[in-house]
């Protein structure tokens, strides 16, 4: 009997392909996100999930699905699967990482150059009618040319970015646990530094730690109170590594000067209060969302679920 599958959300034909092969498959073709009742009725009968980053695989849903032999996730962050609960029933968890590194560099720089710039209120600015004339200081935003940059979390996305640092001039600082190889610290010309001093350096600062128990609200009210009243935060990582709330207060109090924000605490609700300020940019956790890098993920993705289906443990499974 082949093994059953179920796809949780909208895939590319080529990761569908890959399933499709070897397995009966039920297909989420609408694409609408599950409620954990229904994501726990329809992986009941099912030895292989292939998820996404919104989909919250827990105790819970793995305790329904006692034929569960793998969950897959089109990410490389795993923070919304119960990674101790599935190895404790002997489901393996695999990620996507290494395919979607540079796609995520770029947006974290995009973000960057938007709020900088002003380039998204300038947008705004235009489609509602308001430009009527040019003016000297109108728009005026920040350098980011020659500035200092710094990086929380020099993995493999924290060095991608940090490498497009040097088209723009910056010093780069980081700040990492563990301090990277000292020839990727002289590759990258990166600096390693306390938390506290990246965050009273740094004109930019920017997230790229995953989110776990020691990451959670990282960034709170103390740390921002710490950056420049000219220093930009930007946060592709995951919305909880922030505190939202003193984020919020941060941007309409002035302790920092804005900031870019890819990923929210309780996506898709964004807070009012943030879709209300001028000085944040706001975008819809699209950090690898280019079409060959989205394709790519899924097709590992589905890679990895068929590995695993296969009796192997293919390199992306994150069970230790
Ligand atoms: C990831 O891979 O973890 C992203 O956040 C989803 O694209």
């Amino acid at each position: 009997m082949k093994p059953r599958v179920l796809i949780i959300r909208q895939m590319p034909e080529a990761a569908l392909a890959v399933v499709r092969d070897g397995c009966e498959m039920q297909y989420n073709a609408s694409d609408r996100q599950l409620s954990p009742e229904e994501l726990g009725q329809a992986v009941a009968d099912k030895d292989g999930l292939l998820c996404v980053v919104t989909d919250r695989v827990d105790d819970a849903v793995l305790a329904s699905s006692p034929a569960l032999k793998v969950v897959s996730t089109v990410a490389v962050g795993y923070d919304n699967i119960d990674v101790a609960a599935a190895t404790a029933r002997g489901i393996a968890v695999a990620n996507t990482p290494g395919v979607l590194t540079e796609s995520s560099a770029d947006l974290a720089w995009g973000l960057l150059f938007s709020v900088a710039r002003r380039i998204t209120e300038g947008d705004r600015y235009i489609r509602a009618g308001q430009w009527r004339d040019w003016k000297l200081m109108l728009m005026a935003g920040h350098d980011v040319y020659g500035q200092t940059l710094g990086i929380v979390g020099m993995g493999r996305i924290g060095q991608a970015v940090a490498r497009r640092a040097r088209g723009c001039g910056m010093r780069v600082l980081y700040h990492n646990r563990q301090r990277v190889d000292a020839s990727i610290e002289a590759e990258l010309e990166a600096t390693w530094v306390s938390l506290p001093t990246l965050l009273e350096q740094a004109d930019f600062v920017s997230l790229h730690v995953p989110l776990s128990p020691e990451t959670v609200r990282y960034i709170g009210e103390a740390e921002l109170r710490r950056m420049k009243p000219i220093a930009y935060l930007i946060n592709t990582a995951r919305g909880a590594v922030v505190d939202e709330q003193a984020v919020i207060r941060a941007l309409q109090e002035g302790w920092i000067a804005g900031a870019a924000l890819d990923v929210f605490e309780h996506e898709p609700d964004v807070p009012q209060a943030l879709r209300e300020l001028e000085n944040v940019v706001l975008v819809p956790h699209i950090g690898s969302a280019s079409v060959a890098t989205r394709t790519r993920m899924a097709v590992m993705a589905a890679e990895n679920l068929i590995g695993v289906l296969r009796g192997e443990r293919p390199p992306n499974v994150v069970n230790p």
